[in-house]
């Protein structure tokens, strides 16, 4: 019993003087940095959902440890990886994370890399140690195949903004191809725009997916990486700018500024937690050749491998490197929503030259409305006489689309700001400001999530034409009514999917 006891005490108790003997011998030859050997690498399997417990260290080198943390060489095994810190501990979402991955993977080591005293040190001598760290895994990784058998195809690695980073240096330097590497985040500053080799890259892993949410760019440099370094990389909101997480949404929680960065980078955390706890509603992201596009709503097609699921849903694509993929979330789990792409031809039946008219749907479905959505144009104006798309969506699930209203904005009387304008030019004379009109007929949607694609007919037949304050109801068009204009509609405006 005392042996027992003392076998377990070795593998809870980590020793340096241990790692420092045998883990770091190979260093060496990768690194002169002497600061490397006086840091810990500690593999901490879970065994409960409870942080603060302190679960169970893997050495490599020690087959008591395996037994005594009951490691199954035939189960999944999942690294999770954190970056860099300032505060010298775990943030509150390694805790979700753990927690949500042991919940949906039951039977899965579930091991902690954590290298925090070499990850709380100045951004770049973090940055330094990546490599060592990566190589350190790679190390734990080879004798777990050495000892166990450990099919490397099993191994999922997690890494969050630098863990990233140091999970392709671990795809690197391991013998064989590991199954998976998950990018949250990637951290930017000094890998973006570097060789392959110095950052996560499509070759570290059999499959490499990435979630990109805090791109947006300050003084030159981003927080996590733009660049697409996967083989799916997908930019939830376009990976700039995350609802819930502007100044003002953040402020009234948080204390500083921090908090606000921390918003949207963390928020890769989040998507992926969702995703292991929400597998009921899996989120979709579509492909699309930039956020602009998808924003227009152009890119909702999941023909060719061309959608798939975000986060730990994602299905591996073949032979896709680099492909962006887009989605718009909610502000907050459940993250996901639906997608609707909406096709329209608006026709400019009189004085509308100039009206760059605002536009509203609300949708109708079987379960629930939502309510008035703005149609974002995305600085650009509807176009007239042409056919239009737009991207439509909705945080709510109304079940099958029944109806769709489409308003313009405004009071149909007060024409003031376009009628000073005209009244300074030719129309002075006229008392009555021009009222514009324009016509749209039908209205063709495409849902992202079902990709189900229908026609929206109006109504009422003869009411098609559309004034600012007035809106046109659409009903699913009735049977045959259907084919023959969209024939017509893709051969007099073919537009691109
Ligand atoms: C190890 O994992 C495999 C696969 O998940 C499972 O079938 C088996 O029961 C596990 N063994 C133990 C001892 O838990
Ligand atoms: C990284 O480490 C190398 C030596 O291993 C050193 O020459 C270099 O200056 C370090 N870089 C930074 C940014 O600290
Ligand atoms: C659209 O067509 C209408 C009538 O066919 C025409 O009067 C109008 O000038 C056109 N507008 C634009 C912007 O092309």
């Amino acid at each position: 019993k005392g042996g027992a006891t003392l076998r377990l005490c070795a593998c809870v108790l980590h020793s340096s003087v241990f790692i420092i003997a045998n883990v770091y011998s190979g260093l060496d030859t990768l690194s002169t940095d002497s600061k490397v050997l006086n840091g810990i690498i500690k593999y901490n399997m879970r065994k409960n959902l409870d942080l603060d417990q302190e679960g169970c260290y893997l050495q490599a080198g020690k087959m008591e440890c395996l037994e005594e943390c009951g490691f199954n060489a035939t189960a999944k095994t999942i690294f999770i990886i954190h970056g860099w810190t300032m505060s010298g501990m775990f943030e509150s979402w390694m805790q979700k994370l753990v927690s949500a991955v042991m919940q949906r993977e039951q039977e899965a080591n579930v091991v902690v890399v954590d290298w925090i005293s070499m990850a709380q040190q100045l951004y770049p001598d973090a940055v330094n140690h990546t490599r060592n760290v990566g190589f350190d895994i790679a190390t734990m990784l080879n004798w777990l195949q050495d000892e166990k058998q450990l099919p490397l195809e099993n191994v999922h690695l997690i890494g969050y903004s630098l863990g990233a980073h140091v999970a392709g240096y671990a795809g690197t330097y391991v013998r064989g191809t590991i199954g998976r590497i998950t990018g949250l985040d990637p951290a930017g500053p000094m890998f973006e725009g570097v060789e392959e080799h110095k950052r996560l890259s499509p070759d570290d892993a059999d499959f490499v997916d990435v979630l990109h949410t805090y791109t947006r760019e300050a003084l030159g440099v981003s927080i996590g990486i733009q660049q697409p370094i996967g083989d799916v990389d997908i930019y939830p909101n376009g990976g700039d700018v995350q609802p819930g997480c502007a100044l003002g949404d953040v402020l009234a929680v948080a204390t500083n500024f921090m908090e606000v960065m921390k918003c949207e980078h963390e928020r890769a955390v989040h998507l992926f937690v969702d995703s292991l706890m929400n597998k009921d509603h899996m989120s979709f992201a579509f492909q699309c050749t930039g956020p602009d596009r998808f924003k227009k709503g152009i890119c909702l097609s999941c023909r060719k491998n061309r959608c798939n699921n975000i986060g730990y849903n994602a299905r591996k694509m073949r032979k896709k490197r680099n492909s962006k993929m887009y989605l718009k979330t909610r502000a907050d789990t459940p993250f996901g929503g639906y997608h609707y792409q909406m096709k329209m031809h608006v026709f400019n039946k009189k004085q509308a030259d100039n009206a760059d008219p605002t536009f509203y749907v609300k949708l109708y479905g079987a379960h629930d409305d939502t309510t008035n959505i703005y149609v974002d144009v995305h600085d650009d104006t509807v176009g007239l006489n042409l056919t239009n798309t737009f991207l439509v969506f909705t945080e709510d699930d109304i079940g099958d689309l029944l109806k769709i209203q489409l308003s313009w904005e405004g009071d149909s009387d007060s024409w003031s700001s376009v009628w000073k304008n005209i009244k300074k030019s030719f129309w002075a004379w006229n008392t009555k400001p021009p009222k514009p009109v324009l016509e749209v007929r039908r209205i063709r949607v495409k849902a992202g999530e079902t990709q189900q694609k229908l026609t929206f007919c109006a109504q009422d037949p003869s009411k098609t034409e559309i004034s600012p304050g007035e809106s046109i109801t659409f009903v699913k068009c009735r049977d045959g009514w259907e084919v023959k204009p969209r024939k017509r509609y893709e051969k007099m405006f073919s537009l691109s999917e």
